[in-house]
């Protein structure tokens, strides 16, 4: 709700000119690193999808990692990381995807999820969407079934709602 919206409003800085030239980058370290703002973000994510609602979470390289192991401890399931391309040890399903800043590939491996399971897909940033656009399509590719998909931090100038549509995204900010 509002509130933890503006607990996340209060905990992101703005970084200009990061990674590189013109991008003004929401840094949230300061939100994972506040014990308390962080363990509000998690019980909310938790508490809009209901944990019944999933089987598995997945995080997204690197700072959905974080979440989804916190989300995955507080509510007994398990985690599976969406990892950058070469990360991963066994057979994976690739999807390459184009970043507000450079191109990535993201891997999964191609046994992560048992077949209809219920899969909780969590990240900080969602900005032009392609990081979960690609995700997504490699949850369903491996055989799971999208439960929801939640960030922290949706920057809606990007569009990155509009290019999931219509599947829902959960933000627990929006600018
Ligand atoms: C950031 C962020 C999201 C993605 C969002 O990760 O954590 O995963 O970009 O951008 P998009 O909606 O335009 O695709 P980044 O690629 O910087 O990787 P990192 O977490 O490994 O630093
Ligand atoms: N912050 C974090 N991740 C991001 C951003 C940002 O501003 N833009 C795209 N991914």
């Amino acid at each position: 709700g509002p509130a933890t919206a503006e607990l996340v409003a209060s905990r992101v800085l703005d970084v200009p000119d990061f990674p590189q030239p013109g991008v003004v980058f929401k840094d949230l370290m300061p939100l994972f690193g506040d014990g308390e703002v962080f363990r509000q973000v998690i019980d909310g994510i938790i508490a809009y999808h209901g944990r019944d609602s999933f089987d598995v979470v997945a995080g997204i390289e690197a700072r959905g990692f974080v979440l989804a192991a916190a989300i995955a401890y507080a509510t007994g399931v398990g985690v599976v990381p969406v990892r950058k391309a070469g990360k991963l040890p066994r057979a994976a399903y690739a999807a390459s995807y184009a970043l507000e800043y450079g191109e990535a590939t993201l891997e999964v491996h191609q046994d992560a999820f048992t077949a209809g399971h219920r899969v909780l897909v969590v990240d900080d940033v969602l900005a032009t969407g392609g990081t979960a656009e690609a995700t997504l399509g490699l949850v369903e590719q491996a055989g799971g079934t999208v439960a929801g998909f939640s960030v922290l931090l949706e920057l809606a100038f990007l569009g990155g709602r509009d290019r999931l549509a219509p599947r829902p995204v959960h933000a627990l900010l929006t600018v």
